[in-house]
């Protein structure tokens, strides 16, 4: 049964019981800060389970696009993504467990044709904390539709103790069988809606779990134990609870949201072992094994990060809110997983910087039919993983350098992890999990000390008396701030030392320069000034930023044009020429553009007193084109 079937099964099954279908929402939420992606199917319904009346009525059914960003530290077990489909159908105060189970049960067996002896089912254990009892209701019901196919259903507690016990139900606590979008009861923040769920497994049989090898080849085997041998498949949640300041209240509406992961789902219908291998998967996998000349099954878990993380990042990109990559918010998970799969695409020796574009086409293969967003963004989404791999295959083999430089260390330092990230581009998590494989530590507390010093460093410089004095930071302003770092290195070589910066103030049509001297410059002196201005630009010189000591940065001789307090570190910017020499290195917050030449022609268009001892200069640059 293809993954199309199966979709389309499951909504005309529910279609068939009266759900009205809605389509899929954007994976960003609406204005909702609780998380930054939707992560079940029931989110776009959160105000309807609350009680608000839903404008197609109280039985709805869709297919959800979600991202478990959770989930990331478990792909390679093959059943974990972090980008998933879910199947879901919701009462909104109308049927209630008896019709929601016999109703999944029935799509299971005799829609998907899952033999009903290979599936199992947990319950709810009841919390003597928050006042909810055991789901004895639940379990009733489970227990006729067994009978109804001939299996007589035990139910057991305690399996993760005492192993199955011939049975069929099981009970399990908070962790386990309670749902709610944030977890467990206490994870909950007040006004949010949850309650006991009810999951079914698939036995994938014994020996998928207990192999020789297995670190839980002594431990009792339960439905819920990590071994392998049963997975989850989906789960029904009775949404009767909210929370509030006195602890759980009854919500208005008894509800059921359930979620079935169309993944999983579809590796049982296609009779395989790993998600990877159905047909959601298939021709990424395929074209992994094109790419890296190695097997799937050989390096299964560098493949399944690759697989899912462009998969998740084409549907991130790809979103009717398109996120491109980016140091913030959504857009960071989205650089996190393109850079993890290129690092995955190294270990397995794949080459070039545009090879994630391809493998990001078989993604959009597999979904343009049925996501339209991912068609209409197909440029948007090739553009912005190319330049996130070129900018980030750039810096990569140096940073892997680095890291190789740290290797006899047990515990890499704040400050090493900061470096790789600010320098190259490396994700924290990236080192992190790099230092795993080493068998190695990070200091993740260092890091973000590191990271405040930084930002409170930025801050400072950029709303302190070092304000660059830029009106926006788009392209031609930025430009015209690396102009006055050139011009004032010109001034203090026609003029002198003495020279200092006084002040700034930029836009995207000129400069306003101001700098301590006594007199009036002449028709000579400006002309000199502004062919050295134009030498430096058309030398091409490269601008290169850094963090330094302010000791030492003092003592290597920048223009500290301010008598201010320094902090302990300040960002250096540096003007240099291809034999290293320097033009002009000046403490600032920037930004700059990376080299001269794009500057274009620079003229100085008037010279005249500010005040007492303070000269200003105009001037404005004018690319290329115009001057033809
Ligand atoms: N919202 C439930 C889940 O995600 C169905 O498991």
């Amino acid at each position: 049964m293809k993954s199309e079937e199966l979709r389309r099964k499951f909504l005309s099954f529910y279609r068939e019981r009266n759900h009205s279908i809605i389509p899929p929402s954007s994976l960003i939420p609406e204005e909702d800060a609780t998380l930054l992606f939707v992560n079940s199917g029931m989110f776009p319904l959160v105000p309807y389970l609350l009680g608000e009346d839903h404008p197609e009525g109280s039985r709805i059914a869709d297919v959800q696009k979600c991202f478990r960003s959770d989930d990331i530290e478990e792909i390679g077990d093959k059943r974990h993504t972090t980008f998933f489909e879910m199947l879901g159908n919701w009462s909104l105060g109308d049927y209630f467990k008896k019709e929601q189970i016999e109703w999944v049960f029935e799509l299971f067996t005799e829609g998907y044709k899952i033999e009903a002896e290979k599936l199992y089912v947990t319950v709810y254990r009841g919390n003597k904390n928050i006042g909810i009892e055991k789901d004895r209701e639940a379990v009733e019901i489970w227990k006729n539709v067994f009978k109804e196919k001939g299996i007589e259903a035990k139910d057991v507690d305690f399996a993760k103790e005492k192993g199955m016990q011939g049975g069929r139900i099981f009970y399990y606590p908070d962790k386990d069988n309670w749902w709610s979008r944030t977890g467990v009861p206490e994870n909950m923040p007040n006004g949010e809606p949850g309650g006991p769920d009810s999951e079914i497994f698939y036995d994938l049989g014994e020996r998928a779990g207990h192999h020789e090898k297995s670190p839980w080849k002594d431990a009792p085997c339960h439905v819920n134990c990590d071994c392998g041998r049963f997975i989850e498949i989906g789960n029904s949640v009775f949404i009767q609870f909210v929370k509030t300041e006195k602890g759980f209240e009854k919500l208005p509406r008894q509800n059921v949201d359930f979620g079935g992961g169309l993944e999983r789902i579809a590796m049982i219908a296609q009779k395989k072992t790993s998600i990877f291998e159905t047909d959601l998967f298939l021709p990424i996998i395929e074209r992994i094994e094109q790419l890296s000349r190695c097997k799937y099954h050989d390096r299964h878990k560098s493949f399944e990060v690759i697989a899912d993380h462009i998969k998740a990042a084409v549907f991130i990109i790809g979103d009717e809110k398109g996120v491109a990559p980016s140091n913030k918010q959504q857009g960071y998970f989205v650089r996190r997983l393109i850079r993890r799969a290129i690092r995955h695409g190294k270990q397995l020796n794949i080459e070039g910087d545009k090879w994630i574009g391809e493998v990001a086409g078989e993604v959009i293969n597999i979904y343009k039919d049925i996501y339209p967003e991912v068609k209409k963004n197909v440029p948007f989404i090739f553009e912005e993983m190319q330049k996130e791999q070129k900018t980030f295959e750039k810096t990569l083999a140096r940073g892997l350098k680095e890291f190789e430089k740290l290797k006899s260390e047990k515990i890499i330092d704040g400050k090493s992890v900061a470096f790789l990230y600010q320098t190259y581009g490396f994700p924290v998590e990236l080192t992190e999990e790099m230092a795993e494989e080493r068998g190695q530590e990070v200091d993740k507390e260092g890091f973000k000390e590191e990271m405040k010093k930084h930002q409170e460093l930025s801050r400072e410089l950029s709303a302190g008396v070092f304000k660059s004095g830029l009106a926006d930071t788009g392209e031609k302003t930025v430009k015209f701030h690396t102009a006055t770092h050139l011009l004032l290195s010109a001034l203090r070589k026609v003029l002198g030392e003495s020279v200092l910066q006084k002040g700034s103030n930029i836009t995207k049509e000129r400069l306003r320069f101001d700098f301590s001297y006594e007199r009036k410059l002449n028709r000579e002196e400006i002309e000199t000034v502004e062919n050295l201005v134009n030498e430096m630009i058309e030398k091409d010189l490269e601008v290169k930023k850094e963090e330094m000591d302010t000791d030492k940065a003092l003592k290597s001789g920048v223009v500290a044009s301010f008598t201010e307090k320094y902090s302990s570190k300040v960002l250096v910017y540096s003007i240099i020429g291809k034999d290293g020499e320097i033009f002009s290195r000046e403490i600032c917050s920037g930004p700059h553009v990376e080299r001269t030449s794009v500057l274009g022609k620079f003229s100085i268009k008037k010279e005249e007193s500010s005040s007492s001892g303070v000269r200003r200069i105009k001037a404005v640059l004018k690319d290329g084109e115009e001057e033809k």
